[in-house]
């Protein structure tokens, strides 16, 4: 799965984004070590606060599947700016992968590459517990 192809997935998750509300459409893909992938868009909630971003539902989607290793993850928004992973999600892609890869779109289809370590230093994760 090149690059590309990750993009490409996100992209087509974005489409089904249900952003009724801030009209802020969100997709992902997850790239699993071995080389599976998994979609995901935000899914917004009248309530608000049960609203889960699409980096979530990838992940979510992938370790219930049974899959935790990730190597690298693309966001694709609509905005101006870049779509960066908020800071929930930047925790959730800690929890499983301290090392992945993240890589972040606009809505003109420009991209950056961000390490986890750069967007969340001197993070928290479940070596902390043991
Ligand atoms: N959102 C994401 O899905 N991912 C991000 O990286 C940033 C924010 C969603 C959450 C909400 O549905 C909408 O974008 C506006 O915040």
């Amino acid at each position: 799965m090149t690059d590309q192809e990750l993009i490409e997935v996100a992209k087509a998750y974005r489409e089904r984004a249900y952003a009724a509300y801030s009209h802020f459409k969100v997709g992902a893909a997850v790239l699993t070590k071995d080389g599976k992938v998994f979609g995901g868009c935000n899914i917004e909630n009248a309530s608000f606060g049960p609203t889960i971003c699409a980096e979530r539902t990838a992940v979510a989607k992938a370790v219930s599947e049974g899959h935790r290793d990730f190597v690298r993850i693309v966001i694709a928004g609509r905005s101006r700016e870049l779509c960066v992973p908020c800071g929930v999600c930047r925790q959730v892609l800690r929890e499983f992968a301290p090392n992945i890869e993240i890589i972040c779109l606009n809505g003109a289809g420009e991209e950056r590459t961000f390490t986890l370590e750069e967007l969340l230093p001197h993070s928290f994760g479940p070596e902390y517990l043991q």
